[in-house]
């Protein structure tokens, strides 16, 4: 056990530093959770960890507050009482690249991305909203995995086009679609590379998934080891909420790739974790939930200084197997009776713990779950500023730190050139295509038309040979008959001799000879008679040709 509970004074709670804790806060809203967490994480802080807050639920910034110093006093008073020292905290501030940054000037933030080679099955699954086994995510890692050092979202999906419309016909015939990262998409094209692309979109305005080689990956090597500070990622400026959640997920599993790199604990923070982790989810989100259970679990149970603090105003609403991995859990006053009946119910409460979730006699306290014959203890306040709801992170962060606030206009600029230029590449690429597509179509083309003059050459060629051959052939066979008629007893094998034709085909030649002699003869002797009865016919002069009296010849 290494959260110690005394009721005395000055010794109010102190966390353990051997042991791995996973530590659910239960309260309503309002009640005093984010005061709780921030003041175990000051404890963890002070005992070496590197705190990590994974994200900002409300988009305010609110954990980075541990920079300023307190200001209510009920904070101070509350300081005073337990005598903790007011002590400010270095925050470094994170957010992932995106076109809608404003160009105003804003609290330094670190700027990042995340490097598209390095995503896997989970990310992917999440993006994707498909299943870690299905053909969606083989595709989709295949093509990470074959991504170059500097290529980006727009080589990453031409490469999955590639494969896709590899193996399809007629691709010379697909147009790009220039709302669509120039993809070819037809209906006769994989279903699959239209959804994905469809997926990515967002990504075009929030521009983080970037090549390996961007200089704005994250240095995890220097963050975990950073103990000085802490890290604070938000996403303010992304408005797509699976999109948030994608960030929380990718952070969660870089810091299980580059956990070697931490020589320090690290504690691990999660504001409102029933949004990540829905005890019912839909969607995407189940991807999600699913995705960060397993990495939570894989954190939990490395075997090495990993914490972490998550809060949440409603116990139902977390994923059981999440509530079941933490190893601490605490219960304020809850808000709804269904809420207070199940957990009651769950960990077997009597009515008079039941109703102290109801109302607590003292403001801040909580159950501890297994110390219940215990009095509720009472959280301590962290000895840096909190997000009063009146506060405003901006505004504070300008006051305290006026030559810190920074626009982000250049690098705006720098990142939309790197877009630019990677789908000019794109589109000079498909200009490439399509050229040779179109040049490959008339060269097939004029193939044709050549072959088809060629064919037309030849066939008069061998025409005229066969007329030749033809005009030989009859004049031998006139040659032969003459000789026949010249010299009757000639033998067909001696005429055969003379003009080098065998006997038999002497003899062929005669005979066809003679009837086509016959054939001519018996045609002069129709026109003969035709042109006798002709010569004979009378036409009267005065008559017309054509008309009634004309009067056909008798015979
Ligand atoms: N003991 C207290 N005395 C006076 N005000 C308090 C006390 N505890 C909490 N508050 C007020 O309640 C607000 C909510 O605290 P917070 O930790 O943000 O709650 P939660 O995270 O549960 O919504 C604080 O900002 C503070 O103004
Ligand atoms: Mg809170």
């Amino acid at each position: 056990m290494s959260i110690k509970i005394a009721n005395e004074i000055n010794t109010y709670l102190s966390v353990g530093k051997d042991e791995q804790e996973f530590i659910g806060i239960f309260a309503k809203s309002g009640y005093g959770k984010s005061l709780f967490v921030e003041s175990l994480m000051e404890e963890y802080s002070r005992l070496g960890f590197k705190i990590i807050i994974l994200n900002d639920v409300k988009d305010s910034i609110e954990m980075g507050f541990a920079m300023f110093k307190p200001r209510k006093k009920y904070h101070l008073d509350h300081l005073r009482k337990i005598g903790k020292p007011i002590e400010t905290k270095k925050v470094k501030i994170f957010h992932p690249f995106t076109f809608n940054l404003p160009n105003s000037k804003i609290p330094d933030f670190n700027i990042y991305g995340f490097s598209l080679k390095n995503l896997n099955r989970n990310e992917w699954s999440l993006i994707s909203e498909s299943p870690q086994e299905s053909e969606t995510i083989r595709l989709l890692l295949n093509a990470s995995n074959h991504l170059g050092k500097s290529e980006g979202i727009y080589s990453f999906l031409h490469g999955i086009e590639e494969t896709v419309i590899g193996i399809k016909k007629g691709k010379s015939e697909l147009k790009a679609n220039p709302k669509l990262f120039h993809l070819r998409i037809t209906p006769s094209t994989a279903k699959g590379l239209q959804e994905v692309a469809s997926y990515l979109l967002p990504f075009q305005r929030d521009y983080f998934l970037l090549p390996e080689d961007s200089e704005l990956q994250l240095d995890w090597k220097e963050i975990l080891n950073d103990t000085s500070s802490y890290a604070l990622f938000t996403t303010k400026y992304i408005k797509d909420d699976k999109l948030k959640q994608f960030c929380i997920l990718s952070l969660l599993e870089e810091i299980v790739r580059n956990i070697d790199y931490a020589k320090k604990p690290i504690c691990i923070v999660i504001n409102e974790i029933r949004f990540l982790t829905p005890e019912r989810c839909r969607g995407f989100q189940e991807f999600l939930a699913n995705a960060i259970r397993k990495r939570l679990s894989v954190l939990r149970n490395m075997g090495r200084g990993v914490s972490g603090i998550f809060d949440s105003q409603v116990w139902l609403d977390v994923e059981q197997s999440v509530k079941s991995s933490f190893t601490k859990n605490f219960f304020g006053e809850l808000a709804s009776a269904n809420d207070i009946e199940k957990l009651s119910k769950a960990l077997k409460y009597r009515r008079d713990m039941s109703d102290k979730l109801k109302h607590m006699d003292v403001r801040n306290s909580y159950i501890l779950q297994g110390y219940e014959d215990e009095d509720p203890f009472v959280c301590w306040f962290p000895g840096h500023g909190h997000n009063e709801p009146e506060f405003s992170f901006y505004d504070e962060f300008k006051k305290h730190f006026p030559e810190r606030m920074k626009s982000y206009k250049g690098l705006k600029e720098k990142m939309k050139k790197k877009f630019s230029e990677e789908e000019n590449k794109v589109k000079e690429k498909i200009k490439r295509r399509e050229r040779k597509s179109r040049e490959e179509k008339e060269r097939l083309a004029k193939e044709k038309e050549e072959r088809a003059d060629k064919n037309n050459e030849q066939s008069e060629k061998s025409e005229q040979i066969n007329q030749l051959k033809g005009k030989l052939k009859e004049e031998k066979m006139k040659r032969v008959w003459e000789i026949k008629q010249e010299n009757p007893k000639l033998s067909n094998r001696k005429i055969g001799l003379e003009l080098g034709l065998n006997h038999v085909t002497v003899k062929n030649y005669l005979e066809k000879y003679q009837e086509n002699l016959d054939k001519e003869k018996e045609g002069e002797e129709k026109v003969d008679f035709e042109d006798k009865v002709l010569s004979e016919t009378k036409v009267p002069d005065e008559k017309p040709l054509l008309g009634e009296d004309f009067e056909l010849p008798e015979g």
